[in-house]
Parts: C-alpha cells; sequence; structure tokens
C-alpha cells in the first residue's frame, strides 16, 4: 500500500503535479513502516520547494541528513533550496561538501563559481569555472581553446584569445578573441536542450535573428557555435560599448518597439513558441514575471501567480503595507477578470525576456543600443520588456510615467498590465526589507493609477446606463478610499524610520561617533 503512494508520487512529478506528488510523499512518509531511503527525502523536498513551499522542504531534507548525513541527492536538493532562496553562504557550504565527496565532479566546481559570482568573489568564481571545464572536458584550458578557435579561423597563429570572468551567474565567464582588426565574444555556458538557457540563445542567434532585418542592427553579429560536452560556447561580435543608463530611455523604448514588431505574432507561435516552463514565482528573480505574463490571458496563472505571491510574502515576513497593497492588486485584476480582455494575438509579440540595462549595451561604433543575452527571449505583452528595463534600474515611478506611459499610446487595457507587471517587478526587486518610504515612491503610486484605470474601465462599460454625477460619484469614492489607505502607509512609514532611527541611536557605532559628529556640526555651524 505505502509503496503505491511512491509510484503515485513519482507518477505526479513527471506530469509536474508538484502539489500531489508532495500530498503522496507526506503520506508515505507518515505511514511506511520500513526505513525512507534517501532519495524519497530528496524528492519530496524537491516538489515542495516548486511549489514555494521552502520552509517545509528544508524541514523535510533536515530530517534526511539526520539519517543520511553525507548523501549526494540530500546535498544537492539542499543546494538547489539555497540557491532558490538566494542563500549564497550556504550554497558554497554544500558545494564544497560536494566537492569533498566527488573532487572530480565538473557540476560542483561549476555550483561553487555560481555561488562565489553572487558573493562577489570574482578570482574564486573564476578559478572555479576554470577547474569545472578541465573536468567537464578532461583536456587541458590550452586545448580547449585551440577548438573553439578552430570553428570560426583557419589561421591560429593570427588569433589572439584570453579567458575572462564576467559577473557569470548562468555563464562559466567567457573568451575573448583579437584577429586582425576584428573582436569576437565566446560566451560559456551550460547547454541543457535547445529549449533553454544557452540552447534558446543559439536557436535565436540561428533561426529568428536571421529572419528580420530590424534584429540585425540590434544585436550583435553571429560568429559561430559549438556544443562539447553539453557546454555551449556562443562566438558573436564583440560590442565596444558603454553601459546603458536611465539617460538612455528613448534609444531604449525604441529598441524594445522594434523587437516587439519583428516577428509576426502567427510566426512567433508556430516556429519559435515559448518553452515549457516551470511556473514558479521565486523571489527575487525578475525572470519569473515574464513566465507568468507570456500565459497572463489565462485565469489560473494569474490565480497561481497571486497564491505564490502570498506564500512568499507569508514565509520571508514581507510588511503590512507591502501585503496590503499585493492584495488590492490581486482584488483589481482578479474581481473583475481582466485577464479575458488580454488577446494574445492582438497583445503578445516577441519578447527579449531579461530586458535588464545589463543586457543593453550602448554601441560606441553605431551610436545605438545593442541587445545581447537573448537566452530567455519569449511571446507576451510588448509592454513586458520595458517594465523590466525600468525596474532593473530601480526609476522611480513618477520618471516612468514622464518618459514612457504619458508618451505612449498604451490602450486602457494595456496600460493596466503594464503596470501590474511593472508592481511585480518593483516587488521582485525591492525584497522583503524595502522600506516602508521607498514603498510610496514605487508599488503605491502605481497601483492607485491601476486602480483608477480599472474603475475608468468599469464605467466605461456600464457606459450609458450611469449620469455623469454618478461616474464622478464613483471616481471621488475611488480618490476617498485611496487617500485614507496612503495615509495608514505613511503612517506606517514614519513608525518604521522612528523604530530604525532609535536602533540606531543605541548602537554601539552611533555612540562611538558621538564626538565626530559633533566635530562636523560645529564646524558646520561655523
Ligand atoms: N557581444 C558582447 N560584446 C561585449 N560584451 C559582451 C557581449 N556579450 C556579453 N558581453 C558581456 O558579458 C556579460 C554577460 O553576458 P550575458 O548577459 O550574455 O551572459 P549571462 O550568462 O546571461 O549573464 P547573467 O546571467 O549575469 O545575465 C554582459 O553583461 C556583457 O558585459
Ligand atoms: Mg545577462
Amino acid at each position: 500500500m505505502t509503496e503505491q503512494l511512491l509510484k503515485e508520487a513519482k507518477k505526479f512529478q513527471k506530469k509536474r503535479h508538484w502539489n500531489h506528488a508532495a500530498a503522496c510523499y507526506r503520506q508515505y512518509l507518515s505511514e511506511s513502516e520500513r526505513t525512507v531511503q534517501a532519495e524519497v527525502y530528496a524528492d519530496y523536498a524537491r516538489s515542495l520547494r516548486i511549489n514555494s513551499e521552502t520552509n517545509k522542504a528544508l524541514d523535510v531534507l533536515n530530517e534526511g541528513k539526520r539519517l543520511y548525513p553525507d548523501h549526494e541527492r540530500i546535498l544537492l536538493e539542499f543546494h538547489n533550496l539555497y540557491d532558490f532562496l538566494g542563500n549564497w553562504e550556504d550554497t558554497v557550504g554544500i558545494a564544497r561538501q560536494l566537492i569533498k565527496l566527488n573532487p572530480q565532479t565538473a557540476d560542483y566546481h561549476f555550483r561553487l563559481g555560481r555561488s562565489y559570482s553572487f558573493l562577489k568573489k570574482h578570482q574564486l568564481a573564476k578559478k572555479s569555472y576554470q577547474t569545472a571545464l578541465e573536468f567537464k572536458h578532461g583536456c587541458s584550458f590550452q586545448n580547449l581553446v585551440k577548438k573553439i578557435q578552430q570553428g570560426f579561423v583557419k589561421d591560429a597563429a593570427r588569433i589572439k584569445t584570453t579567458y575572462i570572468f564576467i559577473d557569470g551567474k548562468n555563464n562559466y565567464g567567457a573568451f575573448i578573441h583579437e584577429y586582425g582588426d576584428r573582436k569576437f565574444f565566446t560566451k560559456i555556458s551550460n547547454y541543457t536542450n535547445a529549449q533553454i538557457g544557452a540552447g534558446r540563445e543559439e536557436s535565436f542567434y540561428q533561426k529568428v535573428r536571421v529572419r528580420s532585418p530590424q534584429l540585425h542592427s540590434l544585436t550583435p553579429a553571429y560568429i559561430d557555435s559549438q556544443i562539447i560536452d553539453n557546454v555551449s560556447y556562443l562566438t558573436i561580435e564583440l560590442v565596444k560599448s558603454t553601459a546603458v543608463t536611465s539617460d538612455s530611455a528613448v534609444w531604449v523604448i525604441d529598441a524594445a518597439q522594434k523587437i516587439a514588431s519583428a516577428v509576426p505574432y502567427q510566426e512567433l507561435v508556430t516556429q519559435y513558441p515559448p518553452p515549457k516552463y516551470v511556473f514558479q514565482f521565486k523571489k527575487g528573480r525578475a525572470i519569473s514575471v515574464v513566465h507568468f505574463f507570456s500565459r497572463i490571458h489565462e485565469e489560473p496563472y494569474n490565480e497561481k501567480l497571486f497564491a505564490a505571491l502570498e506564500l512568499i510574502m507569508k514565509q520571508n515576513r514581507y510588511p503590512g503595507a507591502v501585503r496590503h497593497l499585493m492584495k488590492r492588486l490581486q482584488s483589481a485584476i482578479m474581481d473583475n477578470q481582466l485577464y479575458q480582455k488580454i488577446k494574445p494575438e492582438k497583445h503578445y509579440s516577441l519578447l527579449h525576456g531579461d530586458f535588464a540595462f545589463q543586457n543593453l549595451l550602448f554601441d560606441e561604433e553605431s551610436q545605438c543600443v545593442k541587445v545581447i543575452d537573448w537566452s530567455s527571449y519569449t511571446v507576451g505583452p510588448h509592454f513586458i520588456d520595458l517594465a523590466r528595463y525600468f525596474t532593473s534600474l530601480l526609476t522611480p515611478y513618477s520618471e516612468i510615467e514622464r518618459l514612457y506611459t504619458a508618451k505612449q499610446k498604451l490602450s486602457t487595457i494595456e496600460h493596466i498590465f503594464f503596470l501590474y507587471a511593472l508592481t511585480l517587478f518593483y516587488f521582485q526587486k525591492m525584497g522583503p526589507k524595502s522600506r516602508a518610504s521607498k514603498i510610496s515612491d514605487y508599488i503605491l503610486p502605481a497601483i492607485e493609477d491601476l486602480e483608477f484605470l480599472v474603475l475608468q474601465k468599469k464605467l466605461n462599460q456600464e457606459g450609458d446606463e450611469m449620469t455623469d454625477i454618478s461616474k464622478q460619484l464613483a471616481e471621488r469614492d475611488l480618490q476617498i478610499q485611496q487617500l485614507e489607505q496612503r495615509n495608514m502607509i505613511l503612517n506606517k512609514e514614519k513608525e518604521y524610520l522612528r523604530m530604525e532611527l532609535s536602533t540606531l541611536q543605541s548602537s554601539k557605532s552611533w555612540k562611538i561617533t558621538r564626538p565626530l559628529r559633533l566635530f562636523t556640526e560645529s564646524r558646520t555651524k561655523k
């Protein structure tokens, strides 16, 4: 009977029904009279993690670890969970433990490199990635470089190649090649399949880019790609660039619009459809917002998104004001079933998918924006890329209005969904420790405008039956309600700042630096 539960759990796992899989494992663990296998703890924790039930997943793993302290599957799932939570000090510890057990496993060195990269220990990260690549290919670094060069040059004597670390979280560094007066860039990353990550970026350069002149001018030229032992080496033209900043908004908006109109919708869904995402709203990861918005016209994806959001806020003790605002967002969208108004054939287009400022380079030569890192390209509402760009720079809401929404002609429903996405990107960027003072510059005004647009849409739909007076009254009601709520949030904000000040004043460092402050104050007075 209990063995049947395990079979069921595996079946659900295969079908990606993580909720049901977790339920079967839970029952198995409570009913089984035999010693539970280590793999069961790992699989159970995995289902919980994908369901965002991270606290429970950690309990299950700790229980497993008590029985099997050095089991690779359990340690690997610990690693996946800490990676999901962004606990990089912990992922370093686990990766080291895994390397101790199996020093020649390339994957463990890659994992260690990624953690160092998040912790900004760049030299250590570079070394781990180099070690990983040598184990992965079973050859020296020199021979590896030769193989890559042979992909695009005949005369190896004329090419000079250097390995560099590029702050890689999803890449393992890069090669820079100098060949006469040309320069190329080889991005090194893990290859899983043609649908995701490096495989998807490769297919963008080989299939999508070539069919659109607009994309040609917006992206570096494609040179070569090789997949060796499941590592991808994608070589493109090197862009000599300065970083894109908030001053570049006009160019960036233009680039996003060109991307959106580069490939017709019908062609996108038939020839380059989005991969099968595991729909998870990961704390702090903007990409999960993009995934949900690729299906935002369907009710279940909105429901799943808000359920995950609630769980994240509960598990990470988000401030009451943020939780309250997210409830308001949920009720504006769900009570009015607004997703039904989004029509893929009308609103969806090609999206870059990770349109953050780091992936936009200002090319000094052509004096225009070049967009790199196409591994997340997808199909969804055309304004998502811009919502991601503005929030990647944590642009205040009033600036976004000035630079984008006040100038562009978005329809009411597009505007509402732009604000819906914007709020979620802000939420991801700011995290649980977001000061209340930040809320009133970012999330709060976006939600207020969204509610106003939703009300106007409703009033327009009810149309002729309502007099102008009753429309005005409804708008006034909303304004009063919003003012009351704004007041409440600002009071919370004040309370929070007062608390912070008193903690600071009673801290040791505040007392130690008192003489210095008094000295500076007396100088300023003079
Ligand atoms: N063609 C290029 N020319 C010049 N620099 C480049 C080029 N492609 C990538 N880079 C540099 O390498 C960095 C990482 O590249 P990319 O964003 O493609 O990799 P990634 O694996 O997605 O990195 P991350 O996960 O950190 O976003 C870029 O931010 C940029 O500085
Ligand atoms: Mg990138």
